[in-house]
């Protein structure tokens, strides 16, 4: 496993960090969700997500037991606020009473002292941006956060946030999490410039595009049991995307890859990544997704992959 600095900060990460949401005290049992955990330590793995909102608050409490026989000092964990967690006008948001009450109850499940990276799961247009920064900025001086970072943030945004850290003399941003893969692309030519002219460490959501981009949808069906299983939506973009699915799978296996680890591969030689976030049901899935660090793509390879992205018309 490689690591990486996130962003301009001095935290270093595995650069392949494992996300608790769906899965994590929701699709899978605790002792299934410890194993996930442990196959990720084995790969080297240190870098774990989470969010109070996942599972309602089971996700972090089932990582919370299972950091507890750990060396915490090795592990780097990410958790998020800003949807609503309890009742009320100030049961969700960005503002300062929101943040602090999230912020202790996320510790409460977690069952730690500090958490290493804490994520604004998402804009918050009824706050002012200050108060935010402000009280981002507070939690790092009580200690109770290392660092912070945004989710779900367009370009403007992160801009605006950067300048407002420099004017107020605030502590900045270090990370974006956004949804983005080789089928998810938005975020490319809007956020990754600019996260590069900040000193911003991307670490993309869904960087599989749900499991799409793992072997096991290319014969075109839902297996029973996957992401895909009732889930409307994923099963049209998985009728969508299988020829390009199919292109890709070609091309890895050409190279004596997985089409799962050739997906973060393309991710971790993009501009301003530092850690593709992945989820996992199985040790399995792990360690194959664990495989792509240190695979290297050529100028020709990614040039290649471009045309396959772009559809039968680019070629
Ligand atoms: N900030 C946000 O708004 C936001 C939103 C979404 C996610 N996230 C974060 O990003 C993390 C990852 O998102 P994601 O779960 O959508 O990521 P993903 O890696 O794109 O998809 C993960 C799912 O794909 C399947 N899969 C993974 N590896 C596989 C393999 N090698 N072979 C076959 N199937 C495989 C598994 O589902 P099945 O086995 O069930 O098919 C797994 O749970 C989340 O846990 C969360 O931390 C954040």
């Amino acid at each position: 496993m490689n690591y990486r600095r996130l962003g301009r900060s001095g935290l270093k990460v595995s650069e392949i960090c494992l996300g608790a949401w769906i899965n994590f005290g929701g699709k899978i049992e605790d002792t299934d969700t410890f194993a996930v955990l442990d196959a990720a330590l084995e790969e080297g793995i240190d870098f774990f997500d989470t969010a109070d909102v996942y599972a309602g608050g089971k996700a972090e409490e089932v990582m919370g037991r299972w950091m507890k026989s750990r060396d915490r000092r090795t592990l780097t964990i990410a958790t998020k606020c800003r949807w609503r967690m309890w009742d009320g006008p100030n049961g969700e948001g960005a503002g300062r009473k929101h943040i602090m009450d999230a912020c202790d109850d996320s510790l409460r499940r977690l069952q730690t002292d500090y958490i290493d990276l804490y994520q604004i799961h998402g804009p918050d247009r009824d706050t002012p941006a200050e108060e935010t920064l402000r009280a981002l900025d507070d939690l790092v001086r009580a200690g109770k956060i290392r660092y912070f970072g945004w989710s779900n943030y367009d370009a403007e945004m992160i801009g605006e946030s950067a300048r407002l850290s420099e004017k107020l003399l605030l502590n900045r941003a270090i990370s974006l999490q956004n949804n983005y893969s080789m089928l998810v692309r938005g975020t490319e030519k809007r956020e990754n410039p600019r996260c590069v002219q900040e000193g911003i460490g991307l670490i993309p959501y869904s960087p599989l595009a749900q499991g799409l981009l793992s072997e096991k949808y290319l014969d075109g069906a839902v297996p029973a049991g996957s992401r895909a299983e009732g889930n409307e939506g994923l099963a049209k973009r998985l009728n969508e995307n299988l020829p390009t699915m199919k292109a890709l799978a070609e091309f890895a296996h050409a190279r004596d890859l997985r089409l799962s680890q050739l997906a973060l591969a393309w991710l971790l030689h993009q501009p301003a990544m530092t850690a593709p976030i992945i989820g996992a049901t199985r040790p399995e899935q792990v360690k194959e997704n664990a495989s792509a660090s240190g695979v290297k793509l050529s100028g020709d390879d990614l040039a290649q992959i471009e045309t396959i992205l772009k559809g039968p018309e680019a070629k």
